[in-house]
């Protein structure tokens, strides 16, 4: 038994995430999390919203919110959310919270006791008329280089060219359209990650068992030349944690708070604080290596933009406080799913949404195509075609159909309970190896988090359970030998609830449903597959499930395609 802690890429506060961001952080750190519990293993799965920024601020104001309430409402929206995904967080935290504050000021502080934080001033954008100093995408005007009309700060969308709000042609505030702009001098901290470069790199190197798509994005960083560049952490905003505080060793901070990026992966830490305040747990055992955390491995799971600021900046924060803070053992990132031909797009509403996805279906049809299609070695596509080919033959005609078929069997020739007689013979010992080499196989694989692939082998265990009953045929045994036809159908009702406890993972209200068929609580890993397979002895009372998973029909699957092409409301 081991202790894992594991955290997913924490979402930003503004707005419901849409499917790929769900595969890409929190879905598979759920998956992992679930598979490690139901091994025995002791985990603290966090997760929590990212609640500071000007997106955050200006997704308040359009909502006509105070930033605090609309803030609050936001994560309550996401976490009822997170529970129709069944996504099984210790706890769902806050950046915005009282332990996020004190954490983030502190490692202020001590970075700048160890030398590792300097003042400069610069010159950036001021909106007279908004009365605030403007981020550079928060400005748009007409580009120099192609003449487009809505070129932003900080980019020129139609050709790509990067720009700097000084080139724009009549640049005006998005926010209040205002052109009273004028450039201003601000002083901001920055932290000097250019010092850290060497031990960065020793510690990336140290890393060979990485996924290369994390380790690829880390050293081109590294070795880019501006990659380590020492980087901002204070921003001239309102909404964030106060980069001023008693003690603090700099002055002129005044109405300046910390960077986001700052401040979100330190939530990591202060949401462990924050779950050990609710329920009276021991953060330190997690966090501090000279409190226990030594032992702990730590999983970090997100989508490959978050890769720099977890593989450079965060690890630059903690090991520049010099303090015994746990560092990540291993760092899962997936790269992106696309939607029907084309990108998902919070901003225009393209694709399907959490919520949206939770009216069509229950959350184990979407955790299974999401996490059975992966974008692990490439990009994915989500199409409602394979959507509807995957559930309907993976879910419906494979596993739901096993269930329905055995226990139906079961209980019009038998009756509700397992069923005595007869031995098991050649084929049966033939289906017990194949799934117990499957089984190790997916074993494997979910400790690899080689998610597709555990998959795979978890769907080759369900045919492999459908084709043995095929060959079987106990429906026509029986009529002849009906003690062999009741030993078949007891090692597929046993295999029902080995089938339980290994899928759960993946679909948990599913497995729910056939463990409380199978009328046990237990839970238990098959270790030893064969004493697995007699847990539910001669006599044992069962109930025939409601239909696990019901068909899409391709009605269904042409209204949702022309549904959510268009743009949300
Ligand atoms: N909110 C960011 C995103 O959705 C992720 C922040 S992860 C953390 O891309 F490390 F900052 F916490
Ligand atoms: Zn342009």
């Amino acid at each position: 038994m081991a202790r894992h802690l594991i955290t997913s890429a924490i979402p930003y506060i503004n707005g419901i995430k849409h499917l790929g961001n769900l595969v890409g952080s929190q879905l598979p750190a759920d998956l992992y999390a679930r598979y490690l519990r139901a091994r025995g293993h002791e985990v603290l799965f966090l997760c929590a919203t990212d609640e500071h920024g000007t997106p955050a601020e200006l997704a308040a104001a359009k909502a006509g919110k105070p930033v605090a309430e609309y803030c609050a409402e936001m994560h309550a929206v996401q976490a009822e959310i997170a529970r129709g995904f069944r996504l099984s967080f210790d706890h769902f935290g806050r950046s915005s919270s009282a332990q996020n504050r004190a954490l983030t000021q502190s490692f202020a502080k001590r970075l700048a006791e160890q030398g590792l934080i300097r003042e400069v001033v610069e010159k950036q954008m001021y909106s007279v008329a908004d009365g605030r100093f403007l981020p550079d995408r928060y400005i748009e005007g007409t580009c120099p280089n192609c003449g487009f009309e809505s070129a932003r700060g900080d980019q020129c969308d139609n050709c790509t060219k990067q720009l700097d709000p000084v080139d724009l042609i009549n640049p005006r505030s998005t926010v209040s359209g205002s052109t009273e702009l004028e450039l201003r001098e601000t002083k901001h901290l920055y932290l000097r990650q250019s010092d850290m470069r060497a031990q960065l790199q020793d510690w990336i190197d140290s890393k060979a068992d990485w996924p290369v798509l994390t380790t690829s994005i880390a050293k081109k960083w590294l070795n880019d030349g501006d990659g380590l560049q020492d980087r901002g952490i204070t921003r001239d905003l309102q909404w964030g944690v106060p980069a001023q505080f008693d003690g603090a060793p700099w002055q002129g901070m005044d109405g300046k708070v910390f960077y986001v990026w700052f401040d979100a992966p330190i939530e990591y830490i202060a949401c462990a604080q924050e779950w050990a305040e609710a329920t009276g747990g021991d953060w330190q055992r997690w966090w501090r290596t000279d409190a226990g955390a030594q032992d702990v491995t730590y999983t970090q799971f997100m989508g490959k933009d978050n890769v720099p600021f977890h593989t450079l900046s965060f690890p630059a924060t903690i090991l520049g406080s010099a303090e015994p803070w746990k560092l990540v053992d291993y760092i899962k990132s997936f790269n992106y799913l696309n939607y029907d031909g084309g990108q998902f797009s919070t901003s225009r509403g393209r694709g399907v949404f959490m919520d949206q996805a939770l009216s069509l279906l229950p959350a184990d049809y979407w955790r299974w195509w999401l996490l059975s299609h992966a974008p692990e070695s490439s990009d994915a596509e989500f199409t409602w075609e394979n959507f509807q080919q995957s559930a309907n033959k993976d879910l419906a005609d494979v596993l739901g159909n096993l269930v329905s078929r055995v226990t139906k069997f079961c209980r019009s020739k038998f009756g509700e309970t397992v069923p005595e007689g007869g031995t098991w013979g050649a084929a049966e010992d033939a289906l017990i190896a194949e799934v117990e080499t499957r089984l190790r196989a997916y074993e494997a694989y979910m400790e690899a988090m080689e998610v597709r692939k555990a998959a795979i082998e978890l769907r080759s265990i369900w045919v492999a359970g459908n084709e043995y009953l095929q060959a079987a045929a106990p429906w026509t045994v029986v009529k002849t030998d009906p003690a062999q036809a009741a030993a078949m159908i007891r090692l597929a009702l046993n295999l029902i609830r080995v089938y339980a406890v290994i899928s759960q993972p993946f679909i948990p209200d599913a497995a729910a449903s056939m463990m409380a068929g199978m009328k046990t609580d237990d839970w238990s890993w098959p270790n030893d597959l064969r004493a697995a397979l007699g847990a539910l002895p001669v006599g044992h009372v069962f109930e025939v499930p409601e239909v696990l998973f019901r068909k899409i029909t391709d009605e269904e699957r042409a209204e949702w395609q022309a549904r959510f092409a268009g743009v949300r409301d």
